[in-house]
């Protein structure tokens, strides 16, 4: 009988990215990439009213309930622009959890790297097993992803996503 082990919890959820009214300041140029975000340290960079959040934390349960958490802290938010840019890879440290909205987007340009990928090539099993997945994602929604999971940023056009990370409480 075929049988799935070790799954990773991914959801792609409908969102409106206006309804969370963040507002983001002092872009910079960030990470090895160089890609223009406005992820900081300092909270008043990326503001977000009590709306926003309650719209944000409602639509984030919605997913992660399927796993049974029933309450969450948004604990870093920011938005980033690509125009020829791209990201390398990583993860989001320090969170249990990580999202990105696609506030524009024209083709789907998030990568995921399957967490054995070195082995999946190592062993030429990479054309049974994907190594990699590129979510079939639209504008005005919403990927949730556990954060031990790398990814990167394929070089994009005219795309402005809002990402962030999830605490369970
Ligand atoms: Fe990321």
């Amino acid at each position: 009988m075929y049988q799935k082990l070790f799954e990773t919890p991914v959801w792609i959820q409908d969102i409106d990215p206006r309804g969370l009214n963040l507002i983001s300041k002092n872009f910079k140029n960030n990470w090895l990439s160089q890609t223009p975000s406005s992820f900081s340290q300092n909270p008043e960079d990326n503001e977000m009213d009590e709306d926003g959040q309650k719209y944000l934390k409602s639509k984030i349960l919605f997913c992660l309930q399927d796993l049974g958490i029933q309450d969450i802290q948004i604990s870093q938010i920011w938005r980033n622009l690509y125009n020829g840019d791209y990201q390398e890879k990583h993860c989001h440290v320090n969170s249990n959890f990580s999202f990105t909205i696609y506030e524009k987007l024209e083709t789907p340009q998030t990568v995921f790297e399957h967490p054995a990928h070195e082995l999946i090539y190592a062993t030429n099993t990479d054309q049974y097993v994907p190594p990699y997945w590129i979510p079939d994602v639209k504008e005005n929604q919403m990927i949730l992803w556990p954060s031990y999971l790398k990814h990167m940023v394929k070089k994009s056009y005219k795309s402005i996503t809002i990402s962030g990370n999830v605490l369970v409480k």
